[in-house]
């Protein structure tokens, strides 16, 4: 140990550059709660948008993990092109997720982040451990979308009865946009469509 690290204060705590390790402490904001911020929104008005975002960003969450695993299991003709459009529409989703979890910090909330506390919340349905058939994998994803929008649809319409337009405004123009035209994407991969002889 160097003479800086050996050195203490009369507290006898460290000087010098030594980082203080494994701290432990109490949990200063409870999930499911918002702090007071000077938004010009009300208390009950920010709770209840944090309820609704937490929720799509559980989903969103789950979907973003299933585009990654049916990624990696990707397989078949349209393999490669399937595989770059699924970790195309993951890497958006993950962009998505950011937007949704920072409006909720943004509310005075706690945005959720620990996969097993999304795996508690999320409605959407697990996928097998293994690998399903293409087009199994495809419809799973669009459920998960629909899934999302539909909640996405319904709580825009409340976030902005209450009068929160910021979030509404995200919903909207992030969540429901992008969910519907990666829906678009995948949906087209279902068409049972003649390749060479019409
Ligand atoms: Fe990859």
């Amino acid at each position: 140990m160097t003479r800086a690290l050996r050195k203490t204060t009369h507290e006898g705590q460290l000087q010098g550059s030594q980082p203080w390790l494994h701290q432990h402490g109490e949990e200063i904001q409870a999930f499911g709660t918002v702090r007071q911020f000077p938004l010009g929104l009300g208390h009950d008005a920010r709770l209840y948008s944090c309820q609704r975002l937490n929720q799509i960003l559980a989903d969103s969450q789950i979907l973003h993990a299933l585009y990654k695993k049916h990624h990696w299991l990707m397989r078949g003709p349209t393999f490669y092109q399937l595989h770059l459009l699924l970790d195309k529409h993951a890497e958006e989703q993950d962009k998505l997720i950011d937007e949704v979890a920072e409006r909720i910090q943004t509310l005075g909330g706690v945005a959720v982040g620990d996969p097993r506390h999304v795996a508690e919340i999320t409605r959407v349905p697990r996928a097998p451990d293994g690998c399903e058939e293409v087009p199994a994998m495809l419809s799973r994803l669009l459920e998960a979308h629909e899934l999302i929008l539909i909640d996405a649809h319904d709580a825009a319409k409340r976030t902005a009865e209450l009068g929160d337009d910021g979030t509404n405004d995200m919903i909207v123009s992030e969540v429901i946009r992008t969910n519907e035209l990666e829906a678009w994407f995948l949906v087209e991969h279902l068409v049972d469509t003649p390749l060479v002889r019409a």
